[in-house]
């Protein structure tokens, strides 16, 4: 039984010849201090003593105080949490090999629950209920390391999809040199269907990272492909390889490559902002008002052209601004409507209206390439301006580009806006208001950082479609996937892999 508070189901052994592989993977001859910080019955600390590493370089704890023959291996202490421990020993330890449990966070109680909603990731978020054990214990293992240490462990397939594990990949990314990923296809335990990804990240600390990808068919490829991955190498086998791009290393302030101002302030919208109805039923010309989005749903496609905008009117949205023109201001419609608004319609003592000449000439943002809402479960997203005259009104922001970018550089720009790094910084970056509701100012958009990317490839334009098809309706979590996924694209081309994986079918 691990502890009564952790499900007895996340204590999982790993077969031997894996412990094997994993140590070997993580040893380099140094004379260095090694860590199994969730020991089991000792199978990691057994291939470190039979490695030749001495007892008293080996730190082992489990929070389960049931013994194992093996504890005598190394220096072992029992009743221990881990991710508590963690927090007294930064920088500790050079070597880490592990399999940590595998359990929702929800499905933990008490203090060790307690211990790991206090875990951090690299930009200050905490975990959450809805992450996952290893999960902590991949993010205090990387504390406990100091500059140069290697960290092995064996984890669920989990790291490669869930949602939960990004932020996880990414700190790893970023704290080692080299990070690679052993994916195997077929479960490395014969217990639990869990456990399909050995993780083999060394040098902490160094300042650029290597990712190498092997994707592997049994236990025997994932030792092979370990073995190459231990002594430096990058792996190639008879399966899939990819050498997984860099993090984006340089960022640029939105504000450096767009202007953003908030939509037209009418001052009394009910009177201005009209539907095609309302406009028909007054009869005012078209030539008397602006095409205008005034609601967050109104960015429903990543192209606002007019076909999209005439949809938002034949669905009886209010996408008229009644501002007529000096010529249409003549027309016997626009003058019966202008002097209702006198006569009560419109609210012409609001500051905005009274202070304007003529009061009911809406002032627009001076040039309209896109827009911005709020309103991506919570977040912005961007829209591109298509037709001609259209503007919006204050609910949106309204962007100008800063200088003259391709339409594929003003596509790309909305696909970062949705890429995780940037949402989560668009998070810690608005303001809470008493509502509860999640509000920017455009200074506080202007502040957000975007990755710089390497290249533009031809889908660009498509993928923007396809994020703000998504975003639009909702299915954040997919655009942004996407847009990670595009993003990781265009960072930099892959690597060519020269080295093979000696492997079995090619032997
Ligand atoms: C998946 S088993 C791995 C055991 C062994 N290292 C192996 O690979 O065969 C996970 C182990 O972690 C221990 N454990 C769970 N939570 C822990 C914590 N917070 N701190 C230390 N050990 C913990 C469990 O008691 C269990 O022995």
């Amino acid at each position: 039984m691990a502890h009564t508070l952790i499900p007895a189901s996340s204590t999982v052994y790993t077969p031997q010849a894996l412990a094997h592989a994993m140590v070997e993977a993580a040893n380099d001859g140094q004379r260095c201090v090694w860590l199994d910080p969730c020991l089991g019955d000792g199978a990691f600390v057994a291939e470190m003593a039979a490695l030749g590493i001495a007892k008293d370089h080996i730190l082992a704890l489990d929070i389960s105080v049931k013994s194992s023959q093996k504890d005598a291996m190394a220096l072992t202490e029992r009743g221990v949490d881990f991710i508590a421990w963690a927090k007294g020993h930064a920088s500790s330890v050079d070597r880490v090999v592990m399999n940590p449990p595998y359990v929702g966070l929800s499905k933990i109680k008490g203090a060790p629950l307690e211990q790991a909603l206090q875990v951090s990731l690299p930009q200050g978020d905490r975990l959450t209920r809805r992450s996952n054990y290893w999960c902590a214990f991949i993010l205090r293992a990387i504390e406990c390391l100091r500059p140069g240490g290697h960290l092995v462990a064996v984890l669920p397939a989990a790291w490669d999809y869930a949602i939960y594990a990004r932020p996880i990949q990414e700190a790893v990314y970023r704290a080692f040199g080299l990070v690679g990923v052993v994916r195997c296809s077929k479960p490395l335990f014969s217990t639990v269907q869990e456990g399909t990804v050995v993780l083999v990240a060394r040098n902490r600390g160094a300042p650029e990272s290597t990712r190498v990808r092997v994707e592997v068919s049994d236990l025997q490829e994932t030792i092979d492909a370990l073995r190459v991955l231990g002594a430096g190498g990058r792996p190639s086998s008879a399966a899939v390889v990819h050498a997984l791009p860099a993090q984006p290393s340089s960022f640029r302030r939105l504000d450096e490559l767009m202007n953003i101002r908030i939509g037209a302030v009418t001052g009394d919208s009910k009177y201005f902002l009209l539907s095609e109805q309302e406009r028909a039923t007054n009869n005012l010309p078209v030539g008397a008002c602006t095409p205008v989005l005034t609601r967050a749903r109104h960015l429903t496609s990543a192209f606002m052209d007019r076909s999209a905008w005439e949809r938002l009117r034949d669905r009886g949205e209010r996408v008229w601004l009644f501002r007529p023109t000096p010529t249409t201001q003549a027309h016997a419609a626009v003058i019966r409507y202008l002097q209702r608004g006198l006569d009560g319609s419109c609210n012409v003592q609001a500051h905005k209206v009274r202070s304007r000449d003529p009061w009911h000439r809406t002032p627009l943002p001076p040039k309209a390439d896109g827009f911005i809402s709020g309103t991506a479960g919570g977040l912005p997203f961007l829209v591109l301006k298509e037709m001609k005259g259209l503007s919006a009104t204050n609910t949106l922001y309204v962007v100008s580009f800063s200088r003259r970018v391709e339409l594929s550089e003003r596509a790309a720009i909305g696909i970062l806006l949705l890429t995780s790094s940037v949402r989560r910084q668009l998070v810690d970056g608005a303001r809470i208001y008493a509502d509860g509701l999640r509000k920017f100012e455009p200074s506080d958009l202007g502040r957000i950082r975007i990755p710089v990317v390497s290249k533009l490839s031809e889908n660009t334009a498509d993928v923007f479609k396809s994020v703000c098809e998504r975003a639009a309706t909702g299915r954040i979590e997919e655009a942004q996937r996407i847009a990670d996924q595009w993003l990781t694209e265009n960072l930099r081309e892959p690597e060519a892999l020269p080295l093979r994986l000696p492997c079995r079918s090619a032997a």
